[in-house]
């Protein structure tokens, strides 16, 4: 849900076609946060050539940074920028010894998408300050009235547009009380104090990155609820002296340092990252990053110096091949293709084979100090959104039978609507892939402050709720870049059957269960590439199905969730109109729609429900449905003895892992009627990834 995106250059010659690249790369990283509009902010000239004349700020001053903005996906802004560069006269060849760039790419909340509402946004004419923002601000009617009041004039229709006009104002006041205190050889008005009293202001989410003329070649970002990483690149002695550059000796070593809403931009240059916390102001300046914390409490803070805080690089631990396409034509096709690999990982070093004297076992590292307290609690609440709900909802019958807790599913969005009961006696579990929907971030600081143990279940390494939870297991599925997510519902499935295992593994009975389910999870990447298999398949269905208006999917027991993400996935991406019906509810309404023409998926693995699934197909047999059905392999003549128009057979495995087999033909479905429909896969309409806005 929009994506920031920041690179400073330090004391190392760049080309201005370079520094372009590098943004533009950038946004092509971030684009699956966001794609409906676009821009950057640029230096019209290197800084550098001011400095022997000492009047470097007035330089700046008096060519404001260049601003492009455009509807319309990055690569119409590219093309946009190269011609206005072309005709502007702007030589691409031009090198810049420092240089601060930014750039966003936008997921529209307030404003349809257009030029003037894109970011950056600005404080008016000079470009004074320019603003890039992932989040909202939820008080920016009150602000732009107070600054309407002022003079300002709003050309947006944005909520972000509020920010750098107030730190127009907040400067030109600090320049005027600081001028009248101070005499002579005052240092004058940070920007990260401009920033704080901006952010004394500022209500909602949001993560920033401010970039003035008044201050040449600094960069200063902050955050509260949006995710914002900082990467760092030593150029050491790759450097070379060119002439009217000072060496890399005299003043530092020369360096990049970029900052991004997620790894994904980053990793691509560097692995030294920083993650900022909320309620930090990161202020870059001479190649070096200072962090400090922003206290909200401490008024008139803005001139005093805050203290800044230590903070280790630590290392990314994703690889440049998880973010590019490879072979493949699509990230979703990447994404589904690679579920062998990513369940490997999920599963690597968390199953334990036992022997004669050992029952085999799960060790999930994260959790083995809050087991006792997870068994103990009243409930267990499994709380997500869309696809990570879904996953909570495939096991649940399992955390149930295996952990004798009762469990209860919970939307996050529903759950804060309706201020559902949470007691300190439950442990609340927090699913999300991206580890930052803002709905599931919510709902985790409700349970917080009802004093439930927290536990989180993501994908991403020191995303917001990972660091919220008290405790927690890493799906470890990497990177997943497509809008529909995919391998990670199937790993996220893996993680919360372990759950479930290491929840009941001191019961007895239950002994020959959970090692079947071990045995069987030990199994699951061969049985994934199995039924991968059934992509040729799947794209003859797709052809058959491409011109529909709708599609049903019926499942029950553990495959009711199934049902749910199977509709999900075609609904996203197809644009084709799906639902997931929980089969038992078949005859208390749905059975209406029924004809002839309406495709209907049934899903009738083997399990506990399966004779009732039978009965279900026989029944939508008997008004001449168009049936579809999955069942498990050498299946079909028990389970459709009169036929179906398609019956797709799947690997069997333990009813409970079976979810994660038969989600697959499902997921191939809905990406081969995308294609075939002609509709963008990786960027479905009016969607982004991470949804970081209530
Ligand atoms: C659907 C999809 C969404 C997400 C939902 C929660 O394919 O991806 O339904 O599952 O927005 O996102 P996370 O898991 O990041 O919290």
């Amino acid at each position: 849900m929009c994506g920031i995106f920041a690179y400073v250059v330090f004391n190392a010659p760049k080309e201005r076609k370079h520094i372009l690249e590098v943004l533009f790369n950038g946004l092509r990283r971030l684009e699956y946060r966001g794609y409906d509009s676009a821009g950057i902010s640029i230096d019209y000239e290197p800084s550098v050539g001011a400095k022997s004349s000492g009047g470097l700020k007035d330089l700046a001053i008096s060519h404001p940074p260049l601003v492009f903005r455009q509807s319309g996906k990055i690569e119409k802004l590219v093309t946009t920028v190269y011609q206005e560069v072309d005709e502007t006269d702007l030589d691409l060849e031009l090198s810049f010894l420092n240089h601060v760039g930014i750039a966003h790419t936008r997921w529209a909340t307030h404003g349809p998408p257009s030029p003037r509402n894109s970011h950056p946004q600005s404080s008016g004419e000079g470009n004074e300050f320019l603003v890039v923002h992932n989040g909202i601000i939820t008080n920016y009617l009150v602000l732009k009235e107070t600054l309407l009041r002022h003079g300002f004039i709003f050309e947006s229709d944005t909520d972000t547009e509020v920010i750098p006009k107030l730190a127009k104002f907040v400067y030109d006041k600090l320049s005027e009380d600081t001028k009248k205190t101070h005499q002579e050889g005052y240092e004058g008005v940070n920007l990260h104090q401009v920033v704080m009293e901006v952010m004394r202001q500022l209500e909602g989410a949001y993560a920033l990155i401010f970039k003035s003329p008044h201050y040449p070649n600094e960069l200063v970002a902050c955050k509260r609820g949006s995710p914002l990483l900082i990467g760092i690149k030593d150029l050491g002695d790759e450097v070379k002296t060119r002439d009217g550059f000072v060496s890399a000796q005299d003043s530092g070593r020369p360096k990049e340092i970029f900052l991004a809403s997620d790894a994904s931009a980053l990793v691509e240059h560097t692995k030294r990252v920083m993650i900022i916390e909320d309620d930090e102001v990161v202020h870059v300046k001479d190649g070096s990053v200072s962090i400090f914390k922003f206290d909200p409490t401490r008024s008139s803070g803005g001139l005093r110096r805050p203290a800044s805080i230590q903070r280790a690089l630590s290392t990314l631990d994703m690889e440049v091949e998880q973010i590019k396409k490879g072979n493949y034509d699509h990230y979703m096709q990447k994404e589904i293709h690679e579920q062998p690999e990513s369940l490997t990982t999920t599963l690597r070093g968390r199953l334990i084979r036992g022997d004669d004297f050992k029952a085999k076992s799960v060790l999930l590292g994260g959790l083995k100090d809050h087991l006792r307290t997870i068994r103990r609690s009243r409930r267990v609440l499994f709380i997500g959104c869309g696809t990570s709900y879904h996953a909570a909802l495939a096991t649940r019958a399992l955390l149930e039978e295996l952990s004798g807790v009762p469990v209860t599913m919970e939307i996050a969005s529903d759950l804060l609507d309706r201020q559902g009961p949470i007691y300190r006696e439950d442990t609340a579990v927090f699913v999300s892939q991206s580890g930052e929907t803002a709905d599931t971030l919510q709902a985790l600081e409700y349970a917080k402050s009802h004093g439930a143990l927290c536990v989180g279940i993501t994908n991403t390494v020191g995303s917001a709720i990972s660091r919220g939870t008290d405790c927690g297991v890493h799906i470890n599925a990497g990177c997943e870049i497509g809008v529909a997510s995919t391998k990670a519902y199937t790993s996220q499935i893996a993680v919360m059957t372990m759950l479930a295992l290491a929840l009941g593994e001191d019961t007895i009975s239950t002994r020959a269960r959970r090692e079947a389910i071990i045995d069987d999870l030990l199994e699951l990447p061969n049985m994934v590439k199995e039924v991968l298999q059934l992509d040729e398949e799947m794209k003859e269905l797709a052809k058959e199905l491409m011109d529909e208006q709708s599609l049903l999917l019926f499942g029950r027991g553990y495959n009711y969730a199934t049902a749910l993400e199977g509709a999900l996935k075609v609904k996203e991406v197809a644009l084709m109109h799906s639902e997931g019906i929980l089969a038992g509810e078949m005859k208390h309404g749905p059975l209406a729609l029924v004809d002839e023409t309406l495709p209907i998926i049934v899903i009738a693995t083997r399990d506990g429900t399966c004779s009732k699934q039978q009965s279900v197909i026989q029944q939508l047999q008997a008004r001449k449905g168009r049936l579809i059905v999955i069942c498990s392999k050498g299946d079909a003549a028990t389970v459709c003895p009169n036929g179906a128009s398609h019956v797709i057979e799947v690997p069997q495995l333990q009813d409970c892992i079976q979810p994660i087999i038969n989600i697959i033909p499902l997921q191939l479905l809905a990406y081969h009627l995308t294609v075939l429909r002609g509709f963008n896969v990786d960027q479905p309409r009016n969607l982004a990834k991470s949804v970081t806005t209530e």
